[in-house]
């Protein structure tokens, strides 16, 4: 069995979705006979309860300058964004000379608000696509991948931060002792540093298996975020339940001993253990409701195929890798997928080969059905297509379980 990249104990194998291709790799015709695969397998570590991949692929092939994914495309997570950085201009950073690094920084949503404020702020973002993007914003930004000897260089250099944060980006990160020495190194005594990921528990409550796929290399619980953090002298002091992401669990942490633990933590760590978030039934269980999932999908698109419905996909995200790949969705029952981020315009959805368009092909002729891989923003999406549901068409949804609406 493999090795847990935390605690080095060996992790436990709980669901396979079989050979999978990269999430964000959307090729064109010419790229298909060159298609990365791999073994897509979720496990368990006992020791420090961790929940990860157990085949993890190289970073390089992941976050390269052909990422395509831009935070900016959400104006809902852009709009999130903005309040965090407020809240955290107005209760973490000293009135003169603050500093702020985040890591996985992006197309420079979240930083961007600190640069319009004449906040000095620092950007790493290894995905030269998206961190080009950044710096074209005016969001001051290396393109590296965070560890240690950056966070080493970033002292010497800049000088410590009054807070690091990190959005979405330590699920994605395989070295995590050297990414969390590097915070530790970094964080000035008095900082706060604020990690944000999709929560496991949501993932679990809410069947949301999709959120399994090769970026996402480690799917975080207040207990395995408070080891791994503890292992380099950092306390979690906060932990603050956001509804983006279909879940995701928002960590304050300061330096060990620096600043007051809240009730939060201790009653969130209670509620783990109590509800057997990491009990062998629990993920069992999960694995039964994802492939009821895939059985009444499957049955509802083959339905739809035989009356003749028109299905397009609703965003070609990465979640939708393991979705279509896992259960079998082939070009014959969902059309093509509809999504507003040019560089996926004219590429295939990996290994099954959907056709990836524009938004306005959706919009000029409304299939009968959307199927909704955006389902994690399904508010924001809802909202804005009324006309297609005003057009009779009308909204599949997998998560947390099969509906149309
Ligand atoms: N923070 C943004 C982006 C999340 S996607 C948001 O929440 O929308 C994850 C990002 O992490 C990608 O842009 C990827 O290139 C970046 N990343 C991956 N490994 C990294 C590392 N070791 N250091 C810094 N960024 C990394
Ligand atoms: P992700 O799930 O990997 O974050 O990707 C989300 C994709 O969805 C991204 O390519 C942009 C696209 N998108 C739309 O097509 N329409 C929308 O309304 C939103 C919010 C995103
Ligand atoms: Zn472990």
């Amino acid at each position: 069995m493999p090795a847990c990249r935390v605690c080095h104990s060996p992790v436990e194998p709980f669901i396979d979705f079989g050979r999978m291709p990269l999430a964000n790799a959307f090729p064109t015709p010419d790229q298909f006979a060159g298609e990365y695969f791999f073994e897509l397998i979720a496990g368990y570590c006992p020791g420090c309860t961790l929940v990860q991949l157990v085949n993890q692929p190289q970073r390089e092939r992941m976050f390269n300058d052909r990422y395509p994914f831009f935070s900016s495309s959400s104006v809902r997570m852009a709009s999130h964004f903005r309040q965090l950085a407020r809240e955290v201009a107005e209760s973490y950073l000293p009135a003169r000379d603050a500093f702020v690094v985040e890591i996985g920084s992006n197309d420079g949503t979240l930083l961007l608000p600190f640069a319009e404020a004449g906040i000095r702020h620092l950007g790493v973002e290894p995905s030269t696509s998206v961190a080009q993007a950044a710096e074209d914003r005016s969001v001051r930004t290396v393109s590296r991948f965070f560890d240690a000897s950056l966070a080493k260089q970033i002292v010497a250099e800049q000088g410590q931060a009054h807070a690091v944060i990190a959005a979405n980006a330590l699920s994605h990160i395989d070295n995590l002792h050297s990414v969390v020495a590097g915070i530790k190194l970094l964080l000035a005594p008095g900082g706060v540093c604020v990690i944000e990921d999709p929560y496991w528990g949501d993932v679990v409550e809410q069947t949301a298996f999709d959120q399994i796929y090769d970026e996402h290399a480690s799917y975080f619980t207040l207990s395995s975020v408070s080891y791994l953090f503890a292992q380099h002298d950092l306390a979690i002091v906060d932990v603050v339940p956001q509804a983006v992401h279909g879940g995701s669990l928002r960590y304050l942490i300061g330096h060990a001993g620096r600043r007051p633990v809240a009730e939060g933590v201790t009653q969130l760590l209670a509620k783990e253990q109590t509800i057997g978030l990491h009990r062998p039934e629990t993920f069992a269980a999960f694995r039964d409701r994802v492939s009821a999932t895939g059985a009444a999908l499957m049955a509802l698109l083959e339905t739809l195929k035989r009356q003749r419905q028109r299905v397009v996909g609703y965003g070609a995200t990465s979640k939708s890798t393991t979705t279509i790949n896992h259960f079998g969705i082939t070009p014959g029952l969902v059309e093509f997928i509809s999504d507003t981020t040019p560089a996926k315009q004219g590429t295939f959805s990996p290994g099954a080969h959907i056709p990836v368009r524009s938004h306005e092909e959706f919009a000029a002729a409304y299939p009968d059905r959307a199927l909704l891989f955006l389902w994690n923003h399904a508010a924001e999406v809802l909202a804005k297509e009324q006309a297609f549901a005003r057009a009779g068409g009308r909204w599949i949804v997998y998560v947390p379980r099969v509906e149309e609406l």
